[in-house]
């Protein structure tokens, strides 16, 4: 009896350490899972050659985070005999907060994707204020000192830009000078010794401890309700939008001190230190609203805005345009280049696919999108986007490398070059005849944005380009 007691206690002993070893197999292989998706996650981050395709652009790096609001940078990459690459920042605002005045060393062409914000920037040597919304596009100078506020009422604000790294001078995506700030973060003023401040400032060292040693909330901070109402009044006209408000005597020109001037009213001799007449007014260049202006392009399989220094002159001295896409479901921009500029490009809403080709007719990438998602393609590249038909239209917007006409060429489609030069040499160069030639490159009556068929779309994999092989060539 004893014996078998004792065998039963061993046996439920075994069987206890068999479960509990089951158990740390089985949290073990969680881990591991775990892990795995981590380091999925980051895949994305090796940037050239990550899982997704070569010309995804990784995970973006969070440069400010304090508890109003982050930015967040996706870093370009180059390709062979490139330019400098550009970065494309994604700043997010909760309400009621302000992204302290500061000046970075590259040109911002910001893009409000959704919510309203008030942008102050120094523009001529004056001080100018915009009211921006959904839509808006606005340039500020690299080394102009700006700062933005989200007025949206209780809304997020979302804003991207473009971060040209040609002026650069450091190793990081940018580098921000704060001009106000404190302890965090510290205003560049802090480096001049205190008899220099006190001096510049006409202040005493007390008055200038207070001013730059307050401030510890970070880079985005709170306002207070009363800070914010003082915000949304705001010291300066905004003419907004409104290109018949004349400029009358405050306008720049009267500086030959000819004119009677508000200016030189209020200001007098320069003792009077209100905002208003040390920064004096001039007019701020409107905003472009893509989503207000005529579509470049429109069927109805979608439309397209680009706009270029032409459009919007302050795009001139960036070298940057900007474009906007909206495909309906199930539709496709038809394989097209860019001759002048490097493209970038982030999925704002729905799904799709992006394929890239290289020069010898390969494919260099064919990658499922989607939201938040960046991909760039150099300039020369053969590519094309495809929205998904499943999740609605795809939207997209980006940034181009050139602020010149890029006149983008279609490869396939009316309006193409397979369709402009339908002729003998074409068809000798495809080895078909010219009627079949011509046949089949008028088969397709739509032109830039096309329809997308469903079961080519269902095709994810590698080869579904390989049937148009050599039709990508360009000479
Ligand atoms: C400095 O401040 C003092 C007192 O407020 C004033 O009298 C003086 O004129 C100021 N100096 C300058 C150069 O502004
Ligand atoms: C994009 O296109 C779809 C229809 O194709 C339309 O319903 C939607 O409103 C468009 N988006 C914008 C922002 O215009
Ligand atoms: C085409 O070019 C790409 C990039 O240079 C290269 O990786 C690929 O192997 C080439 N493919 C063929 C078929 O030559």
């Amino acid at each position: 009896m004893g014996e078998v007691n004792k065998a039963l206690k061993l046996l439920m002993v075994l069987l206890l350490l068999l479960a509990s070893l089951c158990f740390v197999g089985v949290k073990g292989y969680v881990e591991e899972l775990q892990d795995e998706e981590v380091v999925k996650e980051r895949g994305g981050d090796e940037g050239e050659g990550g899982r997704r395709g070569l010309f995804m652009l990784g995970k973006a790096k969070k440069v400010v985070k304090t508890a109003g609001g982050e930015v967040r940078v996706v870093s370009g990459l180059r390709w062979k005999g490139e330019p400098n690459p550009m970065h494309i920042g994604f700043i997010s605002m909760e309400p009621n907060t302000l992204f302290i005045p500061q000046y970075i060393d590259s040109d911002l062409v910001l893009f409000v994707k959704s919510g309203e914000a008030k942008v102050g920037w120094i523009y001529k040597d004056k001080m100018v204020e915009k009211h921006l919304k959904k839509g808006d596009v606005n340039v500020i100078s690299a080394g102009s000192a700006f700062y933005i506020v989200n007025t949206g009422e209780g809304q997020k604000l979302h804003v991207i830009c473009s971060i040209d790294t040609s002026e650069s001078i450091g190793h990081g995506p940018y580098e921000s000078f704060f001009v106000g700030g404190g302890r965090y973060p510290t205003s560049v003023l802090a480096g001049f010794n205190t008899r220099t401040l006190t001096a510049a400032f006409n202040i005493s060292s007390e008055e200038l401890a207070m001013l730059m040693r307050s401030q510890r909330s970070g880079p985005i901070i709170y306002m207070n309700s009363e800070q914010m109402d003082q915000s949304k009044k705001s010291y300066i006209d905004d003419d907004d939008d409104d290109d018949n408000v004349d400029d009358d005597e405050d306008d720049v020109e009267d500086e030959d001190g000819t004119a009677f001037s508000w200016r030189k009213m209020l200001g007098g001799g320069g003792g009077d230190r209100t905002r208003e007449t040390e920064m004096g007014r001039v007019r701020a260049p409107h905003a472009y609203n893509l989503y207000a202006e005529k579509p470049s392009f429109e069927n109805s399989y979608g439309w397209s805005i680009a706009i270029d220094e032409h459009d919007y002159a302050p795009l001139k001295h960036t070298g940057v345009g900007v474009y906007l896409v909206n495909l309906t479901a199930g539709s496709m921009m038809a394989p097209h280049l860019n001759p002048q500029a490097t493209e970038y490009g982030v999925v704002l809403c729905g799904s799709g696919t992006v394929q890239v080709v290289f020069p010898n007719g390969s494919t260099a990438m064919s990658a499922a999108v989607e939201e938040g998602d960046v991909f760039w393609v150099p300039r020369y590249f053969p590519f094309c986007q495809a929205a998904s038909r499943r999740s609605g239209p795809m939207e997209f917007f980006g940034f181009t490398t050139s602020a010149r006409r890029n006149r983008p060429q279609f490869l396939v489609g009316a309006s193409s070059v397979l369709r402009s030069m339908r002729g003998p040499e074409l068809a000798a160069a495809f080895d078909v005849g010219e009627e079949q030639l011509k046949e089949m490159v008028r088969a397709q009556r739509a032109g830039v944005i096309l329809p997308y068929s469903a079961d080519q779309e269902d095709k994810k994999g590698e080869g579904e380009v390989d049937d148009m092989h050599g039709g990508f060539i360009i000479v």
